[in-house]
């Protein structure tokens, strides 16, 4: 079968790093007889708002929904379009039409990268935020009453539903269920939060007991924060809420070293709807035209779309490459700036790939 990518540069180094994200796709394709089309979109981007005043065109539900997966640089440029009207008008359109309830974020410390926490070396740090990334904290109840008077008074409400908590459990039980170590931890807040968390661990507590092999621990999310940063060798998947788990997913990857290589996906294992694959970073108007951006975390991307799809051996394939070109270090492989390196994007996508053929 082919898998049809829609591939959406955006702005910035989005424009750069997506280019060497899809010649280590197809470098990887060719490499596991797996055949993917892609076809390649303007809209979501500053350049697209300056043409037509919107960052979407009106059919782009119905287009991208004809597509297996998204494949996505960063999106905002703030000299020319507000962010959050441009956040607002792309990115955050498509996780909510295309129900990506879950946020997927690996930290990982690869080879040749150092960690700002002393002392740890690879393999120390190797785990999954699981983020529900549809409710919870992000809700828009509530609501701003006497405003500028001193009884000023707001609310805003966390919602919480059945479907929507068990579902993102239930994908981080079976992530967890996949990987050796088998240990879930689950981000609360149940002695403070007096409602919605207790029936969050209440809903964890339940999905255990259709995953008895999986090992399962909690933490308020306070003490988590700081094991992340003292113990991060503890973790292997952890599953939070859309507050909590947005916190862990910038916190996991900053004790990972470069915000270049950190990949995200934005997912919905239902399948009835495109997911999409982007990297952490965004597009970093201070570095972009110059050719020097990372461009690992796209590629990184790249790995996690290839599992999506169902090519796991490929997927970890990719991700080999990625890490035996780190490995070789600034001297021996193109690295970028970021990576302490002399080299560019082109030239790191391209040994990347190589790496890709060769292995
Ligand atoms: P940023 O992630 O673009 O850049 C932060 C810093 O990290 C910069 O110094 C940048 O040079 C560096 N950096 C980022 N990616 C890099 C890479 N691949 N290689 C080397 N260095 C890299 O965040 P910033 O500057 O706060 O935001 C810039 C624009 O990107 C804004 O418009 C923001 O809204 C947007 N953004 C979009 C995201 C997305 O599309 N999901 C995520 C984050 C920001
Ligand atoms: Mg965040």
């Amino acid at each position: 079968t082919t898998h049809r990518i829609a591939v959406i540069p955006g702005d910035g180094i989005g424009k750069e790093v997506v280019p060497a994200g899809v010649s280590a796709l197809q470098a990887t394709a060719d490499r596991f007889g797996l055949s993917l089309e892609f076809d390649e979109f303007d809209f979501a981007s500053a350049d697209y708002w300056q043409k037509h005043g919107t960052m979407l065109p009106s059919d782009w539900e119905q287009t991208l929904r004809q597509y297996d997966a998204i494949f996505f640089g960063a999106v905002g440029w703030p000299s020319v379009v507000p962010d959050h009207v441009s956040l607002w008008g792309s990115l955050l359109q498509f996780r909510r039409t295309f129900d990506q309830y879950v946020n997927l974020r690996p930290c990982r410390l690869m080879p040749g990268v150092t960690s700002p926490l002393a002392g740890r070396e690879p393999g120390d740090i190797d785990f999954l935020v699981v983020r529900e990334n549809t409710e919870g904290e992000y809700s828009s109840v509530g609501g701003r009453i006497f405003e500028g008077t001193p009884r000023e008074t707001v609310l805003q409400e966390t919602v919480m539903t059945r479907v929507g908590v068990d579902r993102v459990l239930r994908f981080a039980f079976e992530q967890a269920a996949r990987r050796p170590k088998k240990h879930l931890t689950s981000a609360t807040k149940s002695n403070g939060i007096s409602i919605s968390m207790p029936y969050w661990d209440e809903r964890v507590a339940e999905m255990g007991s259709k995953f008895p092999d999986v090992r399962l621990d909690k933490f308020h999310i306070d003490a988590l924060a700081a094991q992340f940063v003292l113990h991060p060798e503890w973790f292997d998947v952890v599953v939070a809420s859309n507050l909590f788990g947005d916190i862990l997913s910038d916190l996991g990857p900053a004790c990972t070293g470069t915000l270049g290589i950190a990949p995200s996906a934005n997912i919905d294992p239902s399948r009835e709807a495109p997911s999409l694959f982007e990297p952490v970073h965004g597009s970093a108007p201070d570095i972009a035209g110059q050719g020097i951006a990372n461009p690992i975390g796209q590629i990184w991307c790249g790995s996690m779309m290839l599992d999506h799809l169902g090519h796991p051996e490929a997927a970890a394939h990719l991700l080999g490459a990625i890490e035996a070109v780190l490995a070789h270090g600034p001297a021996g492989a193109p690295l970028t700036p970021d990576l302490h390196g002399t080299g560019t994007t082109a030239e790191l996508g391209h040994a990347i790939t190589e790496c890709v053929r060769e292995r």
